[in-house]
């Protein structure tokens, strides 16, 4: 059975309603003070750990669409993208606001001395410019462009798990097992690494 337009407008509300769940439920656990001795790491975690998920689950739309022959499921992959951005906005708002206190240079300090931090910045810089793109009038200037710009969401689910392992003092099966998923995700995009080895490969060649 294909999914019909009307289908994926479902699956669109049950995303914006999964993502409001989300939300109140973080409300939730800030506001009953279930969030430990360090209610504000506790909240980065939270917060960045839902811009991955949401980041993994962009990344498996293709593969599914393609493995069940559901075309219309392409059309969900958008909105997920962007929750993914908006949640990962939220978690560099909140590490800006209730950890440094909204202190720019010092941030800039930070993401340059800390790898794991500058892997982080790397990850929301390409997500920023794959939600501003994300808009049909953009995409349809930008011709082939687009597409050669929105392959860097592959480059962005790997740092942001480098950035997730690297961050990690305690706790490193969760992020192994992140790192697992995003490589079995990226797999399925071998041509496009391959084809990038294969041109980098002819650059060191001439
Ligand atoms: C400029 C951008 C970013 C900054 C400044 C930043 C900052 C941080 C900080 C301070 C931590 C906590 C480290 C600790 O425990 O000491 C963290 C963890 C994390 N961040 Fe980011 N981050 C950024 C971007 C992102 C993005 C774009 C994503 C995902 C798409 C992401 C996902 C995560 C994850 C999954 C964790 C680990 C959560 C856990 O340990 O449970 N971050 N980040």
């Amino acid at each position: 059975m294909k999914i019909s337009v009307k289908g994926v407008l479902i699956i669109k509300t049950v995303i914006h309603l999964s993502a409001l769940a989300t939300f109140l439920y973080l409300y939730y656990l800030i506001d009953s003070g279930r969030l430990g001795a360090d209610p504000v790491k506790e909240m980065i975690h939270f917060l960045g750990k839902t811009a991955l998920n949401f980041l993994f689950l962009t990344l498996l739309v293709t593969p599914v669409a393609k493995r069940f022959k559901q075309p219309l499921l392409i059309r969900t992959r958008r909105l997920l993208g962007i929750y993914s951005f908006v949640w990962a906005c939220l978690h560099l708002t909140t590490f800006l606001w209730l950890e440094l206190n909204w202190q720019f240079f010092l941030f800039i300090d930070e993401v340059v001395k800390r790898p794991y931090l500058s892997f982080g910045a790397a990850t929301w810089i390409i997500l920023l410019l794959l939600t501003i793109t994300s808009l049909n009038s953009i995409k349809n200037k930008m011709k082939k462009a687009w597409f050669t710009l929105h392959r860097f969401v592959y480059w962005a689910a790997l740092f942001a798990v480098i950035h997730y392992y690297w961050s990690v003092k305690a706790g490193l099966i969760e992020a192994t097992i992140y790192i697992v998923i995003c490589l079995l995700l990226l797999v399925q995009r071998k041509a496009y690494f391959k084809s990038l080895l294969f041109q980098s490969m002819l650059k060191i060649r001439k």
